[in-house]
């Protein structure tokens, strides 16, 4: 598919392409290519990321001329790649010769696999042409060994027609089939696409729990900065993410796998606006288990930290923030996420461990006046315990 979609073409190009005859030229796009060496790197170090460290078993579905089965092929996986399109196969097998590799010629909607399972079924940039996306995702689920994992590459091409599934979306179909759902967004990423770009791309990391491990309860856990400046905080606008996009929040984050809380708060500092923190200049602030509306429950962890520490703030993600901003602690906006401005409002009410249970139906967005849905816990306020969110 031509990455550089944005005219009236873009609402007819998912009935119209024809694979075969695209073929030849696929490969000419930066990111399908790969072919300049930055490009290439940048992706295989996404690759790293997203695959086993182990040797495992890789099912590239849709897999075009089979550059990224090339990169999974050269770290050290076996892969399977199927394709609808017996030129893109043709050209597939020709870039994975001497590799422990093989290309088949079948539907994405039931890859002609037999009974052989899976540790990884990688897609990129397919899901978008399939008219019904859900069942193939179980299908797909289906494919996989016990503990799998499922990696697609979506996004949401062009700007004036877009065409595409939104990150959102995508993880909402696959929040009932996987144990944990990760979206990781690539757009702010010019080195995968061979330049800047500025519509939605992404990547969803679905794991699905290994036998051993299923009865265990697992929960994502996510870290938000508290920069204190005198009586003020830093607050980001959300933006373009699909997710309480136009609401105020602190910069925040989900810690990855492997990682303690204070490095994922240091990391996302930096990534977010631009900060260079110190172990030394955080301190843990409050605790919040949290539920959104209809959502899984997520720990958070806020961390404070002192302005002036790790340097000037500025907006390192234009993509997903449309700007910084402070506020007093005393008089938050409204305009912010509830469960954020919650933890807040504990905060400065001296809290440290807190509920923030949204119902289903509840907004995202912190209604003044709204039924509270903060708990502190062990804690005894005063006032009651009210805590606005
Ligand atoms: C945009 S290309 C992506 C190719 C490759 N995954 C990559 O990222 O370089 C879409 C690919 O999906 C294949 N495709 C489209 N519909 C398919 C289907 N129903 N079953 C299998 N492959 C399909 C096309 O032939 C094409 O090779």
């Amino acid at each position: 598919m031509n990455s550089d979609l944005s005219s009236g073409q873009e609402s007819t190009v998912r009935a119209a392409v024809d694979w075969d005859a695209e073929a030849a030229t696929f490969d000419d796009e930066p990111d399908h290519g790969l072919r300049d060496p930055d490009v290439r790197d940048a992706w295989a170090g996404r690759m790293k990321e997203w695959l086993p460290s182990a040797r495992s078993h890789i099912l590239d579905i849709g897999c075009g001329t089979g550059s990224l089965s090339l990169l999974a092929a050269e770290q050290g996986h076996r892969v399977t790649g199927v394709d609808l399109s017996p030129r893109m196969a043709e050209r597939a097998r020709a870039k994975l010769a001497g590799h422990d590799a093989e290309i088949l010629v079948g539907d994405a909607a039931a890859p002609p696999v037999g009974d052989r399972r899976f540790d990884v079924v990688l897609v990129r940039h397919v899901l978008w042409a399939l008219s019904d996306p859900e069942p193939v995702l179980r299908h797909w689920c289906g494919l996989l060994r016990q503990g799998g994992r499922l990696v697609l590459v979506e996004g949401v091409w062009g700007e004036k027609s877009p065409v595409g599934i939104p990150a959102h979306r995508l993880a909402d179909m696959l929040a009932p089939l996987a144990a944990r759902v990760h979206t990781e967004r690539l757009s702010g990423d010019a080195r995968l696409w061979g330049r800047a770009v500025h519509d939605e791309r992404y990547a969803v990391v679905a794991t699905f729990a290994d036998p051993r491990t299923a009865a265990r309860h697992t929960e994502v856990v996510d870290v938000h900065l508290i920069l204190r400046r005198g009586d003020e905080v830093l607050l980001a606008r959300r933006a373009g993410t699909g997710y309480a996009d136009g609401l105020l929040h602190a910069p925040s984050g989900h810690v990855e796998d492997g990682e303690d809380v204070r490095t994922a708060v240091i990391r996302e500092a930096h990534e977010e606006v631009g900060l260079d923190l110190a172990p030394d200049d955080l301190r843990a602030a409050l605790v919040m288990q949290h539920r959104g509306p209809g959502g899984q429950p997520r720990i958070g962890w806020f961390f404070e930290a002192e302005y002036g520490a790790g340097g000037e703030p500025v907006n390192r993600e234009p993509d997903k923030c449309s700007g910084l901003s402070w506020h007093p602690l005393a008089a938050l906006p409204d305009d912010m996420v509830a469960y954020c401005r919650a933890g807040l409002d504990a905060y400065r009410a001296g809290h440290r461990f807190v509920l923030h249970w949204h119902e289903d139906g509840d907004a995202i967005a912190y209604e003044p006046g709204g039924v509270s849905r903060a708990l502190a816990l062990g804690e005894t306020r005063a006032d009651g315990g009210d805590l606005r969110g």
